[in-house]
């Protein structure tokens, strides 16, 4: 379970997110939506710790909101960029390799967001890679580790729909009464897979709730 409790973030003075409040519980698969600018990606990145809130998050009951990124993530946290980064030097294996495995386990993680093993695994994660393949490197690294918290910004974004198919049955397959998944889209497909969707809007939770309430929210 993860509890956000008057959660606000601001840069240069300027509010962002504005006074936030939600639990995300435990075995359920929240879609995050809204309008760009909305604050989608400010409050993944508050959760994970990538940006510096004010306010309380709670795992479990442990306050986290004090805690850097790499400590979230030993709990359990993942997150999934909206504009994954590239590293010189550092192969797709090397990435997996965080969350110790067979390498069969990761041929096949790399064969399940439609990357061939063979001709990725050993690949250097530079700007050789397309926006696609960058993409898809960065979900399979997300969903190789064991998370209690899987938080993906816009997976879909940058992925041909011809292979979309494919990565709702990754998420439906990702989902589990273990862990909790949030997953921020616009994609009506992925909506479909939610418990739950969250509507942001300047900052804040506008609504949430099913797809059919929500839904008919965004053209406001
Ligand atoms: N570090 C920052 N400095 C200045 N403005 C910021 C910063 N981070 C976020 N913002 C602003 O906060 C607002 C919310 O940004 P955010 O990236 O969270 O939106 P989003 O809902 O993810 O949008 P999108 O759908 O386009 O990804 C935007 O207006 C953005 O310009
Ligand atoms: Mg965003």
């Amino acid at each position: 379970m993860l509890r956000i409790e008057h959660l606000s973030y601001e840069v240069n003075n300027e509010n962002i997110l504005n006074d936030i409040n939600f639990e995300f519980k435990k075995g359920k698969f929240y879609v995050i939506t809204g309008h760009n600018g909305a604050g989608k990606s400010s409050l993944a990145k508050c959760l994970m710790g990538l940006n510096k809130s004010k306010g309380k998050i709670y795992l479990d009951d442990v306050d986290i909101a004090e805690m850097a990124v790499d400590e979230r993530a030993k709990l359990g946290m993942g997150f999934a960029f909206q504009q994954p980064a590239t590293f010189k030097g550092i192969r797709v294996v090397d990435l997996l390799k965080i969350n110790k495995k067979p390498l069969k386990e990761y041929e096949q993680i790399l064969n399940k967001v439609g990357l061939s093993a063979k001709e990725y695994l050993f690949r250097e994660v530079n700007n050789t890679l397309s926006g696609g393949e960058l993409k898809r490197l960065e979900l399979a690294t997300v969903l190789n580790r064991d998370l209690k918290v899987g938080i993906f910004d816009e997976p879909e974004a940058g992925i041909d729909l011809w292979s979309f198919g494919n990565l709702s049955q990754v998420f439906n397959e990702f989902k589990s009464s273990e862990r909790t998944t949030i997953v921020i889209s616009h994609q009506e497909r992925v909506m479909n897979l939610a418990d739950e969707i969250i509507l942001m809007k300047d900052g804040q939770i506008l609504k949430s709730g099913k797809k059919e309430d929500i839904l008919p929210l965004l053209n406001i």
